[in-house]
């Protein structure tokens, strides 16, 4: 009995020396967990961040082997669209903005077109539930028109003419130094001999097995009998196939020969419009870039097509006057005024912005200080005012309309920032029989009727109507940003209509609340877009105090999973790269 007793004791006394243990261990061990999620990602030299280590680690490689932030970026435009299916592509489209280390700077629209036999009216039914394509309705049989809600957004109908490989090649054309079938190499083998599935991408996989099933009649890589697990390996030959005729052929290797005869033989079997005239006509355009002032730092941005850039210098001019810092990150007055800038900027978004090649956008005088501070001079940081009582800005027209996004660095000093799209996650979910290639459901963007919601609740009218040949609207934000005159940040994000927004909160993160870069894109978001009038948080974005005195003014708060998924490079004051990859996804930055 005693001996028992002895023995008891003794395990107590084990047991009780275990929990003194934890108990005096456990903050160092959970502080050095935070401080791996956290770490810093710093370089010297150069420096990627995109949505998925594999194409992170191509881009890096490009530019070890002597390539410039232009050949990284094209090979990882091209891996994302093996690795990162929900986004990366082919078959859609995007947006460049670049600043070479000389300073010069530029953008490149490689954004989708509505096909030559698309029309204004394509997604309205009539009663008889026909769709009227090439139907051209009299002004007033509009508002008995229903709106397909799923045509616009699933299936074959939803495409533009994808823009992505003529894009790269002029990237390359202009400013690539390594051969463009070195680019192609990496993504050809990660598609012929596969990749490991993440978990949140097998989980994304499930997920939409049934649309993919809906809409593709064939079997297509994305859709097995089982489901998806983690480390599975995706191969998708086909794909792996195209890509090698776009190394062979470059443009022509998709806008024409093999892919494009499998292109437009999988839209005639889903009755789609695409014709070889569109194929042919497809042209990415350099543009002149957004450039705005944001205390003493030079923004450059997208431009129309896009309204991230006009947008985000809106946003950035507005809040200029404010000291956000003093309000205090996330408190009531910093989020209002946020809300109240973003509201008037979206209304200003759905009234006067498209395609500048079929609208006459006034650019200068959307971004023109006067304009601002008369459009924003009613603003009380402690008073909310109803979406129903903000209309967009009075403008006189004298003038001459699941994405992702990633950043490159050189050791040279260029910097590239693409945004890059299917629009929905996985776009159309059409997979081109025979040549593997998601298309894009980018027509969605279009406002398909005046007032009517797109995907992301974005209103619009005639400036982004739809007419053949016209690129939609997009929110898309690829920035460049610089500090006397030397490059400061690269920065950008997909999230539909919260891509403005989460930029617009990454700079003044860094910018005003001195975060690091990795803080600034972890930090919590909060979104307003004018219509619905809803403050969207993310969760544990806000403290309870804060929600109830946002609720007390008029907010309608709803509650998001996450906002924004940044891929983004900060020179800071040590002249080191600092990358900031988004943990909300599987981002990764690696610099060298
Ligand atoms: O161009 C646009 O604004 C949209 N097609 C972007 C879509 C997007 O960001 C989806 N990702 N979450």
């Amino acid at each position: 009995m005693k001996i028992l007793n002895r023995n008891r004791i003794h395990i107590y006394y084990k047991y009780f020396l275990k929990i003194v243990a934890i108990i005096l261990l456990f903050p160092f061990y959970s502080c050095e967990k935070i401080k791996n999620k956290n770490k810093k990602v710093l370089s010297d030299s150069a420096m990627v961040s995109s949505a998925h280590s594999i194409s992170s680690k191509v881009g890096i490689d490009i530019l070890k082997q002597g390539g410039n932030a232009f050949d990284a970026a094209v090979a990882i435009q091209f891996a994302l669209s093996v690795v990162y299916p929900n986004a990366g592509n082919i078959g859609g489209g995007g947006f460049v903005v670049y600043r070479l280390n000389s300073g010069e700077i530029g953008s490149l629209d490689f954004r989708e077109k509505a096909p030559f036999l698309s029309s204004k009216n394509m997604y309205l039914y009539n009663k008889n539930d026909s769709i009227l394509i090439n139907y051209e309705l009299k002004n007033n049989d509009l508002n008995e028109m229903i709106v397909d809600v799923n045509k616009s957004k699933i299936g074959h109908l939803a495409s533009g003419i994808p823009g992505t490989v003529d894009g790269m090649v002029k990237l390359h054309e202009k400013f690539g130094i390594l051969d463009w079938e070195k680019l192609l190499n990496p993504s050809i083998k990660l598609a012929r001999d596969g990749y490991q599935l993440t978990t949140a991408q097998s989980n994304s996989l499930n997920s939409t097995k049934d649309l993919f099933l809906k809409v593709n009649k064939k079997s297509i890589p994305f859709v097995k009998n089982n489901r998806w697990k983690t480390n599975d390996t995706l191969v998708q030959s086909n794909l792996s196939l195209t890509l090698n005729r776009i190394k062979n052929q470059k443009r022509d290797g998709f806008y024409s020969g093999i892919t494009a005869k499998l292109l437009l033989k999988e839209m005639n079997k889903g009755k789609g419009i695409f014709t070889q005239g569109d194929l042919d006509k497809y042209s990415s355009i350099w543009r002149k870039p957004i450039v705005g002032y944001y205390k003493n730092h030079k923004i450059i941005s997208m431009g129309p097509p896009s309204s991230g850039g006009i947008a985000l210098v809106q946003l950035l001019k507005g809040i200029e006057k404010y000291n956000i810092k003093s309000y205090g990150f996330n408190s009531l007055k910093t989020i209002n005024v946020m809300a109240e800038l973003e509201s008037r900027v979206y209304a200003d978004r759905a009234t006067h912005l498209g395609d500048p090649d079929f609208y006459k956008v006034p650019v200068e005088k959307l971004i023109n200080s006067n304009y601002l501070e008369n459009k924003f001079k009613n603003i009380n940081p402690l008073k909310k005012t109803p979406s129903n009582e903000i209309k967009e800005g009075s403008i006189t027209y004298n003038e001459s309309n699941e994405t992702t996004h990633f950043s490159v660095v050189d050791k040279f000093g260029n910097a590239v920032s693409i945004t890059t799209t299917l629009n929905g996650s996985y776009g159309s979910k059409v997979v081109v029989g025979g040549a593997g290639f998601l298309l894009n459901n980018e027509m969605d963007d279009f406002s398909v009727k005046p007032g009517f919601p797109n995907m992301f609740g974005l209103i619009g009218g005639k400036a982004n109507s739809i007419e053949p040949g016209k690129r939609m609207l997009s929110s898309m934000t690829p920035t460049i940003i610089e500090k006397n005159n030397n490059l400061f940040m690269v920065l950008g994000t997909p999230g539909g209509s919260t891509i403005i927004t989460s930029v617009f909160q990454t700079i003044l993160n860094v910018i005003d609340y001195e975060m690091t870069m990795q803080e600034a894109v972890d930090a919590k978001k909060i979104h307003h877009q004018w219509v619905p009038d809803i403050l969207y948080v993310e969760k544990n974005s806000i403290s309870n105090e804060t929600k109830k005195q946002l609720i007390s003014i008029g907010h309608k708060i709803n509650e998001r999973g996450t906002i924004g998924r940044m891929d983004c490079i900060l020179i800071n004051s040590d002249n080191k790269l600092e990358g900031g990859s988004d943990k909300r996804g599987d981002n990764i930055a690696i610099g060298y």
